[in-house]
This record gives structure tokens, C-alpha cells and sequence, in this order.
């Protein structure tokens, strides 16, 4: 049997390009020490597909007709680990491979023979092996939904010329952030300089696990943290999280507003009872309520004084964090933009008078951000963008002295999740 790590990447891969789906969050649970080798393994699978599926390509019996899902797999964690997992023995890397073509559920037990005589030989010359890996365009990494997802980023910026630039940004595992809950930080983090709640792991120390464990801390992109660092000193009483599981910008929102009443909804069930549990383990006090939020606003009632609307979307910005998008498909983008529609209008019309709102995604997509700002000026003109973000964070044209009303950072010098978002008063 392969090692318990081999087979969650076996497992993931399988979902990623046999069904179409995500990630899940936390397919890496239980995996203790073997974590990191997971996520390595996994991440170089997603990040260089297309060059192995072409590297393999021309050593089959039928190039043509390509092989079973289960051979690529096996396949390809076999020749990752061997090109660009220097701590793996030969053995280790070829022989899981072997047994994972083996495996009934995860390979293709007729082309067990095929995936030893490739990674045989592929062992030989492992340095040779990412040589000839590395030459292959790196466009073969990029369906048309990731390009499509770095014109988007760029273009506002006018730097499409860097367009490879960013792309090997992107390939690059993410340096996580983090924010303390309770106490002092373990030794390692260290503040963001431009952020100043935002903690960064210092190079080569080990991911806070225990700490985060306790209770004591949590991940938060940079982005997402430059999000909630808005500038605003009107009173608030009521909060509005009308998107908020799983719970991380409700938590900040609760320490930002402390006494504030805090109502976070989520219409998915399951996230529901995450959400629940994220925040009673952080001690946050809100009323959490299961619905979908455009109906919610509608037939409930009052005011509030701060929404933040963080809308579900494409998660286009996201392909650093999760590898697997590109691959994935993406063919909802109408009913996402129908719906983040539904829910700004539904939640414009509760905003307080002197209130803000806050639309967010992490997306580059202009028709889920940007687009819908423009188009809430004209339906909406009692609503007018107010500039509460640090200028140095966000999008150049909206500058209002220090502070800006569009959150739109430049992909190539700001290090965090894509993001759009604008902010409103009426
Ligand atoms: C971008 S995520 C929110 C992340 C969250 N704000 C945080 O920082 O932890 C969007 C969330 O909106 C939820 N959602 C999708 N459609 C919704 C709807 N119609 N009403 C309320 N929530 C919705 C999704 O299930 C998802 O949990």
C-alpha cells in the first residue's frame, strides 16, 4: 500500500481532474508529520500537469489515445518526486507509484508494468529529468480560465507584458499570514510592514500548527486582512457579515467593532455549522443565521451601519493558494455575477443612512467587481464610493488624498489573494 500521504494526493488529484472539484480545505488532515510531503507533492502535481502529461506523451505505445486517469496519476507523482523531491529515494518514488497503479480505487492495474518501466528509467538521470520537464513551455500549465485570470488582473494595470511574470508568481507555494487571537506569537512570525496586525512566517521556520491549534491564532490572507483594514470612525452599532462562513472576516469584524450587534449569515448548511463553531471557539459573539442573504435582507428588517458583503465568486484570485483552479471548470460565471447582483441590491437597501458597505471578491474578473460598482451608480445614486482604504494598498485612480475608495492591489506588488473590492456610504 502507499504511504497515507500518496494516497490523499492520489485521492485529490482524482477529484481535481476526474470530477471537476475543489480541493477540499482540509484533505490534508491527519497527516501529521507527512503534511508537508503531501502538500509538496500535490501542489508540484497541479502546478506543472500539463508539461507531465506532455513529458509522458510520447513514450506510450499510442500517444494518440493517452491513458486511464489512474496511469497519469501515478505517473505523475512518480516523476514529480523524482525531479523535484531531492529527499525521496529512487525507491520510494517509484516502487508508491507502482503500487499506487496497483490500487484498484486510485490506478489502472493493467498499466502497473508501463508505470515502472517509465519511472525506471526516468530514475536514472533525476537532474536530466527536471531538465527536460522544465524546458516544455510553461503554457501547458495554463488552460485558457487561468489565462483568461491573468489578462483580467493585469490589465488595470496595464501590464499584460508581464503576464509570464506573474504566472511563475503564481506557481510558487504562498507564504501564509496570520493573525493573533489570544496572547503573544510564536517566535517566527513576524509583522507585515505594511500591515501591522498581519503576522508573516519568517523563512524556513515550521508552520505554526499547535499555536493555531490552541486557539491562539488564525490564517488569514493578506488580502483579506488589508480588506479589513479600513479606515472608518462613523459609529456602528449593527453589523451586517451577509457571506461569512467560514468565519475569518466575521472574526475581525467582532474584535474591530467590539459591543457592535453582529449578524452573519451563510446559506450552506455545512458552512453554517463551521461558521458556528468558529466563532464559538473564538468567543465571538453573533447571531448567526442560515439563509440566503438577498431573501434574508429582503423580509427582515432595520438598518445596519457597516455591511460587508464578501460575495461567493470565481475565486479567480485565488490560483496561488489553490492550484487545482485552472483545471477545474468554470462555467457559472453567469450565475455568480446574477447573484452577487441580487445580493448588493438587497443589501444596499438596508444600509444605514451615513453607513458603509463593503463588496468584496477575490477575484481579478472585472464583471464580478469592478463592473458592478459602475453599474450601482447609476441604479443606485444615493450610494457614493468613499474612499477607506490606505492608497498604497489599492488601485491608483480612485486616490482620495491618503485613502482610497477601490481595493484593487497590482498583482506583481502586492503579495496576497487577487482582490477586488470598493467601498460605499449613503
Ligand atoms: C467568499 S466566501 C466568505 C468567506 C468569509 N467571509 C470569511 O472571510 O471567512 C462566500 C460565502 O458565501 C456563501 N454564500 C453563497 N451564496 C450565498 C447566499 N446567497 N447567501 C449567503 N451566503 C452565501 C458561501 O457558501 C461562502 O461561504
Amino acid at each position: 500500500m502507499p504511504t497515507p500521504a500518496r494516497l490523499h494526493v492520489a485521492h485529490a488529484l482524482h477529484e481535481v481532474f476526474g470530477e471537476k472539484g475543489r480541493v477540499p480545505d482540509i484533505w490534508d488532515r491527519d497527516l501529521g508529520e507527512d503534511a508537508a510531503l503531501a502538500q509538496a507533492l500535490l501542489g508540484l502535481c497541479l502546478r506543472r500537469w500539463g508539461r507531465l502529461q506532455a513529458w509522458v506523451k510520447p513514450k506510450l505505445k499510442d500517444p494518440a489515445r493517452g491513458v486511464p486517469l489512474g496511469t497519469q496519476v501515478a505517473l505523475a507523482m512518480g516523476l514529480v518526486q523524482l525531479a523535484w523531491l531531492p529527499g525521496v529515494s529512487d525507491h520510494a518514488a517509484v516502487n508508491e507509484a507502482v503500487e499506487l497503479a496497483a490500487t484498484r480505487d486510485l490506478g489502472f492495474v493493467p498499466h502497473k508494468g508501463l508505470v515502472n518501466a517509465i519511472l525506471r528509467r526516468a530514475a536514472k538521470d533525476r537532474a536530466g529529468l527536471a531538465a527536460e520537464l522544465e524546458a516544455l513551455p510553461a503554457t501547458l500549465d495554463r488552460p485558457p480560465a487561468a489565462e483568461r485570470a491573468l489578462r483580467a488582473a493585469l490589465v488595470p494595470h496595464g501590464a499584460v507584458a508581464d503576464l509570464e511574470v506573474l504566472w511563475a508568481r503564481l506557481q510558487q507555494p504562498p507564504r501564509p499570514s496570520f493573525r493573533v487571537l489570544a496572547g503573544e506569537p510564536p517566535e517566527g512570525l513576524v509583522p507585515d510592514p505594511q500591515l501591522p496586525d498581519c503576522l508573516r512566517l519568517a523563512e524556513g521556520l515550521p508552520f505554526p500548527r499547535p499555536w493555531l491549534e490552541a486557539g491562539h491564532g488564525m490564517v488569514q490572507d493578506r488580502s483579506s486582512q488589508a480588506l479589513l483594514s479600513y479606515r472608518w470612525d462613523r459609529p456602528v452599532t449593527r453589523i451586517l457579515d451577509a457571506c461569512a462562513a467560514p468565519g475569518g472576516k466575521t472574526t475581525t469584524l467582532a474584535r474591530r467593532h467590539p459591543g457592535a450587534q453582529l449578524t452573519a449569515l451563510e446559506v450552506h448548511p455545512r458552512r453554517v455549522a463551521r461558521l458556528r463553531q468558529t466563532l464559538q471557539q473564538r468567543g465571538i459573539e453573533a447571531q448567526v443565521v442560515q439563509a440566503d442573504a438577498a431573501e434574508w435582507l429582503e423580509r427582515s428588517e432595520g438598518a445596519f451601519d457597516l455591511i460587508l458583503l464578501d460575495a461567493p465568486c470565481s475565486g479567480s484570485g485565488t490560483i496561488q493558494k489553490h492550484p487545482e483552479w485552472p483545471w477545474l471548470v468554470h462555467d457559472d460565471l453567469p450565475r455568480l455575477t446574477g447573484l452577487q447582483r441580487r445580493l448588493l441590491t438587497a443589501a444596499a437597501e438596508r444600509l444605514a443612512p451615513g453607513g458603509l458597505i463593503i463588496y468584496a471578491v477575490c477575484s481579478w474578473l472585472p464583471e464580478e467587481g469592478i463592473a458592478h460598482r459602475d453599474w450601482l451608480a447609476e441604479a443606485r445614486p444615493d450610494l457614493r464610493p468613499t474612499a477607506v482604504w490606505p492608497a498604497a494598498l489599492g488601485a491608483p485612480a480612485e486616490v482620495e488624498g491618503e485613502l482610497t475608495a477601490c481595493f484593487r492591489p497590482h498583482p506583481l506588488r502586492w503579495e496576497g489573494e487577487g482582490f477586488q473590492a470598493f467601498a460605499l456610504t449613503r
